[in-house]
């Protein structure tokens, strides 16, 4: 996926106008409450920006990511002593210490088409807890996707990011619907500067859950569901949003 390898520097600067970080960052503070020394756990953490900015309100953090290039920018912008970027699978990642929350953000989640895998991570989720530790994990909702089915490639965005100008296209189509709901979004980017322009094609084959399977992930591993949401702000949860936020603990 070439976003999280040659483009890995423009990540951010591509999925920015999308995004709310700050009230994703307000919604971990109120989790956490008054933990004078919280820990985070980031699965998928891409180019740290979260963590970032909650190192420098007082959070110790781990973030991981399978891309060297996402980690390789993480480390660059967020140099804090309070802050370890590792090149880990979530699939796989084991720790030898708990931590007070364990987010996946902005979709790294929608990476797991197999219900095995998911399980994998929240099991491995679950043991990177504090008893009583929480999890929030934001995940791209099926029902609006099944809706919808398709979409032709049309421009998304335009961006300028230091000297380039940078477009990007995307188009989508729904591969399965059920029993799991699959997507495959393809992307072109338009990368120019001065007179040179250079044109990158990238595809990701992603899963959306709806409510009913994020109930059962939830439970079947072991966890209690604190609630749905529409978005970090927390909205409550609607069938045509296109996020879900769920929060949920281990008891
Ligand atoms: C859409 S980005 C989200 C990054 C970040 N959470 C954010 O809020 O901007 C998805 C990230 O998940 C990472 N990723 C995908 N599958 C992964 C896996 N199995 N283990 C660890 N990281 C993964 C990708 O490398 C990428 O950096």
């Amino acid at each position: 996926m070439k976003l999280y390898h040659e483009l890995a520097e423009y990540y951010f600067a591509i999925e920015e106008a999308h995004r709310n970080i700050q009230a994703d960052l307000s919604l971990i503070r109120t989790i956490t409450g008054a933990n004078p020394d919280p820990t985070i756990l980031d699965l998928g953490c891409g180019t740290g920006e979260h963590l970032g900015m909650l190192a420098s309100r007082g959070f110790r953090c781990t973030g991981i990511d399978s891309s060297e290039d996402m980690l390789a920018i993480a480390g660059k912008r967020n140099q804090s002593p309070s802050i370890s970027f590792l090149r880990q699978d979530m699939l796989s990642f084991d720790y030898y210490e708990q931590f007070d929350i364990v987010t996946c953000l902005f979709g790294s989640f929608d990476y797991l088409l197999d219900d095995a895998d998911v399980d994998k991570v929240l099991w491995n989720t679950w043991r990177a807890l504090k008893p009583g530790g929480a999890a929030l994990f934001e995940v791209w909702n099926a029902n609006p996707v099944r809706e919808i089915s398709s979409k032709p490639m049309s421009t998304v965005s335009m961006i300028r990011y230091k000297d380039r100008n940078i477009e990007r296209r995307r188009g989508f189509a729904l591969l399965t619907s059920a029993p799991r709901t699959i997507v495959e979004v393809r992307y072109v980017y338009l990368v120019a500067c001065g007179d040179r322009s250079d044109t990158l094609r990238d595809k990701h084959v992603m899963r959306a859950f709806d409510r009913k399977e994020i109930e059962r992930f939830v439970a079947d591993n072991g966890f209690a569901l604190k609630g749905m949401y529409s978005n970090s702000a927390l909205d409550p949860y609607k069938d045509t949003s296109n996020k879900i936020i769920v929060h949920f603990v281990k008891e």
